[in-house]
């Protein structure tokens, strides 16, 4: 199964950069997920990446094929590639046994060998005895099973996705992508999924690339652009954050005017403009006159938000059952002890202590490097684990 590279690639719609520059390689047999906010790209990255557009610069690549260029273009139906659509685009009149024979017609396959490979692929995707239905006679997340059957029954290389369960209902959805990923272990073609469903893109992929104005902000594992992301965007786009703007004092310290973090970072230009950026389930509050500051992991759940876990520990006594400190509290991350999202080991801090965090340092326009956490805690509630896989 061969991988996919992009380098360069630029697409325009008159004024509009829909494309811009955009990097990309996909491993083969991975399932990379595009994900990113309305208009930043994802279907025309995946209309060039299938063959329907031309690009203006750049090259896509099928392991060692070039198959776009801005000199040329293989045509889409020479392309080895499946491409699965929002609307499923099913053929009304055709019965189901039909819609997903319809490809392997064009490939001079002999009848009796379409007939079992259509049976395997239903049986698969799970619609066996369905055959004979048309598709207005089957519910919506059936027809999604067609058209994925429609799609992997020709054995593409490389499948393509344009938000394919968006017009489910949100438990259908949720029941779909556990299939999707099934299949995808099951079959291993090499795939591109776009999706602007954060929740969906981490359960599904292997790994996200995070799409902003056209081109690849960040890729990779969910975990990494939750606890390392690179740019402000990524960090406020994926889960939930807090951002703090302040100026980089030296090696891995950042200032907020009296308040001192320590951060991952090494290479911040001492006096540099720093934004930190400190996920809610780091924050504990502790009273001013608490002793020690203390963090605590939470393991992970299935949940698509960041859990707010804050609460006022021992040293504040009996305001301990207070829900609200009685003098203002300081939210002070500290540094996380946990490597694995199970653990609940805990790190300790004199009181005023540095706190570790992300830092997102600027190169000209505010936070556009980066700074990685200096341990690397599990999120609490984090968004891509799959454990409510049925
Ligand atoms: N055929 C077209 N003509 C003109 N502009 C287009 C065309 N197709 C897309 N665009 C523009 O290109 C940009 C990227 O569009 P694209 O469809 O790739 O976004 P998207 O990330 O898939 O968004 P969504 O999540 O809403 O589907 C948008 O600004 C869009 O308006
Ligand atoms: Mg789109």
């Amino acid at each position: 199964m061969p991988g996919v590279r992009i380098q360069g690639l630029s697409k325009r719609y008159g004024d509009v950069a829909a494309v811009e520059g955009l990097d990309l390689r996909v491993e083969p047999g991975e399932l990379v997920a595009l994900l990113g906010p309305s208009g930043c790209g994802k279907t025309t990255t995946l209309r060039l990446v299938a063959g329907f557009l031309k690009p203006e610069t750049g090259e896509i690549w099928v392991g060692e094929r070039c198959l776009s260029s801005p000199a040329s273009v293989v045509p889409p139906e020479r392309r080895r590639m499946a491409m699965i659509f929002q609307s499923y685009a099913l053929w009304p009149h055709m019965t189901v046994n039909q819609n997903v024979a319809y490809g392997l017609r064009f490939t001079g396959t002999p009848k009796a060998d379409r007939d079992r490979r259509v049976n395997d692929i239903l049986k698969a995707v799970q619609l066996e005895g369905y055959g004979a239905r048309y598709p207005g006679e089957l519910s919506g997340g059936q027809q999604q099973r067609v058209a994925v059957a429609r799609a992997l029954v020709v054995e593409p290389e490389i499948l393509l996705l344009d938000e394919p369960l968006s017009n489910l209902d949100a438990n259908l959805r949720e029941e779909m992508r556990f299939e999707i990923r099934r299949l995808h272990e099951q079959f291993a073609i090499t795939t591109l999924y776009v999706t602007h469903d954060q929740a969906e893109a981490m359960v599904i992929s292997d790994r996200v690339a995070v799409l902003q104005e056209g081109r690849v902000a960040q890729i990779g594992t969910a975990e990494e652009l939750f606890q390392r992301p690179r740019t402000r965007f990524v960090a406020e786009f994926i889960g939930r954050t807090n951002l703090i703007d302040g100026v980089a004092e030296g090696t891995g310290v950042v200032a907020r005017g009296r308040l001192r973090l320590r951060v991952a970072a090494v290479d911040l230009m001492p006096g540099a403009p720093v934004a930190v950026s400190i996920r809610p389930h780091q924050i504990e509050l502790a009273s001013r006159s608490a002793t020690e500051w203390t963090t605590k992991c939470r393991s992970t759940t299935a949940t698509s938000s960041c859990a707010w876990r804050a609460r006022r520990r021992r040293a504040c006594g009996s305001a301990r059952r207070s829900a609200r400190p009685s003098r203002p509290a300081r939210a002070f991350p500290c540094r996380q002890a946990a490597a694995s999202p199970a653990s609940h080991r805990r790190a300790r801090h004199p009181r005023g202590a540095p706190a570790a965090a992300v830092a997102l340092a600027p190169a000209g326009p505010p936070a556009a490097r980066t700074a990685r956490t200096r341990r690397g805690g599990q999120g609490g509630s984090a968004p891509w684990t799959r454990s409510g896989r049925r």
